[in-house]
């Protein structure tokens, strides 16, 4: 390793290689502190040569290596699966927006580059960069791709899959693969840029792509609604969906649970509405046409929910600031819940319709399986993607209840199985979910992946313990 890391260190150049133990502690544990495995190194790579030099000296050496970008994954999907034993390969020195294509809608980024970077260069040049998740002030491009990032926006523009017209790999051996189109058609063999994406960095490091942008909005509404209950917000659903779907562009759930930790924990908290409800909606209208009557509609369609009792109080956002509010109420939520103890995260999804179902049932599971636990459920309803999150109770011991969390996510996703559903819908695998995915996907799919996988990285140097 002391002669790897030596080579690595005159292929990198300055600053490329960090070993002193405090420097790297923050590339060894996750997001949640879930886990917490110490690199043997970080390596920092300017550019995409240097990412194949150093796949090149690692897969010689037969020496893992976990591509980290944000490190903000739910999974633990970006931090070694050992300790001591790993390199961690942080692409957040590759962060140039390289070029923006205003009028072709087309963005290409390095992997380094935040999310939130990327979504204001498309907005300085006039478009939208329609990809919105709570951590994309740190989430960088490259792990967002990797994972496949789904998000507030996926009900209108799809999950970063959908976003990627082109992409550049680096493969374990250190081919580099520039695939950085940027056609709208391109139909010429397997879709790789389509293989990469959701890979979790196990069949290449993700270094730059293209991106599709939309255009700009010229008008937003954005509303904060009380609810009276989980069908009562599909009904809501239905009803802008069949008013102007395309103006759509975001329709998120909170349960008062969710709230109610939001508001123990969020700094300055402060519900929009005059009083306190069992269940909420956030949902942003958009349009990009000037004279589009979209306030009208936002105020039809709630006149005539409350009317039917659909709702029962909404508050509109008067000004940017307001709507940055609302909005930040919502993003607050996966931070309240990790200030608030230990929580189990089961990032599910099901056919719309059976949402109410599925927390109906999930919540008479915990009170008889997990007594105490608190439902913290809030998320992307209109895609059927709820974050049935379970957090500890109230005083409870926190290490206790972690050790159950094995049994507490098998029982969530047993009645997501029953449902139809998926047991990750947007947060991927990692080394969280692989027990789930070993049980719950069959095994001809699981050969299939790791046949592709054998094909790429045959010695399965590239971010091992994760999916397998
Ligand atoms: C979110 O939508 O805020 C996150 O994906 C959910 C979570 O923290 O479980
Ligand atoms: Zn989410």
């Amino acid at each position: 390793m002391i002669n790897l890391l030596d080579h690595l260190a005159a292929a990198l150049g300055p600053g490329g290689v960090i070993i002193a133990p405090e420097d790297i502690a923050p590339f060894g544990t996750d997001w949640r502190g879930l886990v917490s495995n110490m690199p043997r190194a970080v390596l920092r790579p300017r550019d995409t040569a240097g990412v194949a030099a150093a796949l090149r000296l690692c897969a010689a050496a037969g020496v893992p290596v976990v591509p980290q970008g944000g490190n903000t994954s739910m999974v633990a999907g970006a931090v070694p699966s050992r300790d001591g034993a790993e390199l961690v390969l942080s692409l957040s020195r590759m962060n140039a927006v390289r070029a923006i294509d205003a009028a072709g809608l087309t963005m290409e980024v390095e992997a380094g580059v935040t999310l939130r970077a990327a979504q204001d260069a498309a907005r300085d040049a006039g478009a939208l960069l329609p990809l919105s998740i709570g951590s994309e002030g740190s989430a960088q491009i490259g792990g967002v791709i990797s994972t496949n990032a789904g998000g507030n926006n996926t009900l209108r523009f799809g999950n970063a899959r959908d976003l990627v017209l082109g992409l550049e790999v680096v493969l374990a051996d250190g081919t580099i693969w520039n695939g950085l189109r940027r056609l709208r058609k391109d139909n010429t063999g397997y879709a790789l840029r389509q293989l990469f994406a959701g890979a979790e960095g196990t069949l290449g490091i993700v270094t730059a792509a293209v991106l599709r942008l939309a255009r700009a909005p010229r008008q937003r509404q954005t509303c904060f609604c009380a609810i009276p209950s989980v069908e009562a917000a599909l009904d809501l659903f239905a009803r802008f969906r069949d008013e102007d779907e395309a103006a759509l562009y975001a329709f998120e759930y909170i349960s008062g649970a969710a709230m109610a930790v939001n508001q123990s924990y969020m700094p300055d908290f402060r519900l929009p509405l005059e009083t306190a409800s069992p269940h909420y909606v956030l949902l942003e209208l958009a349009t990009t046409r000037r004279r589009d009557p979209l306030r009208e509609t936002m105020e039809a369609v709630l006149a005539d929910a409350l009317e039917a009792g659909v709702i029962t109080d909404a508050a509109i956002a008067e000004s940017e600031a307001q709507r940055a509010a609302f909005w930040a109420i919502r993003e607050h939520l996966s931070e309240s819940q990790r200030r608030a103890g230990a929580s189990v995260k089961n990032d599910v999804s099901v056919p719309v319709a059976a949402v109410p179902s599925l927390l109906a049932r999930a919540a008479a599971m915990l009170g008889a399986r997990h007594p105490g636990a608190r439902m913290v459920a809030f998320g992307h309803i209109g895609d059927g993607n709820i974050h049935l999150n379970a957090l500890q109770p109230e005083d409870g011991d926190a290490a206790a209840f972690a050790a159950r969390g094995e049994d507490l996510m098998e029982d969530v996703n047993a009645i997501v199985m029953e449902l139809g559903g998926s047991f990750s819908a947007e947060h991927g695998i990692g080394q969280i979910k692989t027990h789930a995915f070993g049980q719950l996907r069959s095994a001809a799919e699981r050969e299939i992946m790791r046949r592709i996988r054998a094909a790429l990285d045959p010695a399965a140097t590239l971010n091992p313990g994760k999916l397998f």
